[in-house]
């Protein structure tokens, strides 16, 4: 049988660094394209030990490097590269590994072409769930969720009647900020908020997991991997990150799927699939983990939680400005314009103020998600402007 030939889009990144460990250890897969934003230099060590057949990144200049430092792949740049690599290379898969927006345009390009979709990058399907799920189920091909608590969902209804799903329940660690005093986790410096407790991310998703906005964002997700209403997703907190999601069903059984917070188990699942891979991973040691223990969230101290709740409510494009609106939110933490206390607040206020389009098509989602922008900005501003202008960045 040949190699699964895989393209990894955010090659560079948490994810697809991960991801390259995994099929550098595998007969079974190998690469077939990598793309990256803007880090030349480690895409050029991949490109050197994986010998992808064509490679995009998305700053030009850093694309202008790479050609220089590689000789004979070929280098494809600018913002429609990743769409473009996907289309000339063909893949049988593509692992979606990008963070942001950015991704949808590649994602759809993928399922035009029939390559099965192993799906890290939550903000497409928050964006155009209805669009992916669509177009995904008419071209035939598998969506394998990469998010820990959606491949547990995964795993857990494999086999099963899904009209007998009576809720699933994903998982939250709770992030740093679980037990700290409200009003000092708002004015948390960025290093702080990077500190996770259980789970070793990229940034943005490290962020969202401190606002818990991550978990708004993984019920949307949900949503459409699992076409799940509302009413049937529940978020639990649970400390020890080691039982990543369940589902109970009509009968009163519960399944879930557990395993230690390492993000190498669903990616590898999601490569495979459908073979369960051998792996050596540390294995589970329950005895040692002494409990597990489960809370409701407490929905005052993390508002976030209950927007992706508003966003299945609301409908249309509410998704695509609930992800820009975090985004833009996110960045401007980051580069010091507000305090990590008034992310959610702006998201929840640009969600609460802008018209949702009920029409969903990529035109209506791109003005949407440009529109929350705008929208977001202006609040960024007057609390920049309130607190007597700009912070000190704090990367
Ligand atoms: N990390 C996790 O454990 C985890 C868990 C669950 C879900 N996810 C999801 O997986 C996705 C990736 O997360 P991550 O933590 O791996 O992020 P990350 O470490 O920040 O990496 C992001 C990747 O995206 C690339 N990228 C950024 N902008 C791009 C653009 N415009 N065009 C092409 N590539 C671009 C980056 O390239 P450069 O390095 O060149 O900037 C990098 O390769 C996110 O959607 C996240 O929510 C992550």
């Amino acid at each position: 049988m040949s190699a699964k030939r895989i393209a990894i889009l955010g090659s560079t990144g948490s994810v697809g660094r991960q991801a390259l460990e995994l099929i550098a250890a595998s007969d079974e897969l190998t690469v077939c394209a990598l793309a990256a934003g803007r880090n030349w230099q480690l895409l050029a060590e991949q490109v050197g030990r994986f010998k992808p057949q064509a490679v995009a990144l998305a700053d030009v200049r850093a694309a202008e490097e790479l050609t220089r430092a590689t000789a004979g792949v070929c280098v494809l740049s600018g913002p429609e590269a990743m769409t473009e690599l996907v289309r000339r290379v063909r893949p049988d898969m593509v692992l979606t590994a990008m963070s942001g927006s950015t991704g949808l345009p590649a994602t759809l390009a993928a399922i035009d072409c029939k390559a099965d979709l192993a799906v890290a990058n939550k903000e497409s399907l928050v964006m155009a769930g209805q669009i992916i799920m669509t177009s995904a189920r008419s071209a035939g091909i598998n969506v394998l969720p990469v998010d820990s608590e959606h491949s547990a969902i995964f795993q857990c209804l494999h086999g099963q009647q899904r009209g007998a799903v009576r809720r699933v329940f994903l998982t939250a660690s709770g992030g740093p900020f679980r037990t700290w005093p409200e009003r000092r986790a708002g004015q948390a410096s960025l290093q702080e908020v990077l500190n996770h407790p259980t789970w070793q991310m990229g940034r943005k998703v490290t962020i969202d997991s401190a606002t818990l906005m991550n978990k708004a964002l993984e019920i949307v997700e949900a949503h459409w991997l699992f076409d799940l209403p509302a009413e049937k997703i529940e978020v639990l907190i649970h400390p020890e990150s080691l039982l990543h999601g369940a589902v109970e069903f009509a009968d009163g059984s519960v399944l879930a799927q557990l395993g230690s917070p390492s993000m190498a188990t669903p990616i590898a699942f999601a490569l495979h699939y459908p073979r369960r891979p051998a792996r050596a991973s540390a294995p589970l040691d329950l005895a040692a983990a002494g409990g597990l223990h489960f809370e409701r969230v407490d929905r005052r101290r993390f508002p976030a939680v209950e927007l992706g709740f508003e966003v299945l409510r609301r409908g249309g494009t509410a998704g695509a400005i609930l992800n820009a609106a975090d985004e833009a939110a996110v960045a401007a933490f980051v580069a010091g314009r507000i305090p990590f206390g008034r992310i959610v607040e702006i998201v929840r206020e640009v969600l609460n103020s802008s018209s949702v389009n009920p029409e969903v098509t990529v035109e209506s989602i791109l003005a949407a998600d440009a529109e929350a922008r705008r929208r977001a900005e202006a609040l960024i501003g007057a609390v920049e402007a309130g607190s007597g202008g700009r912070r000190q960045p704090q990367a």
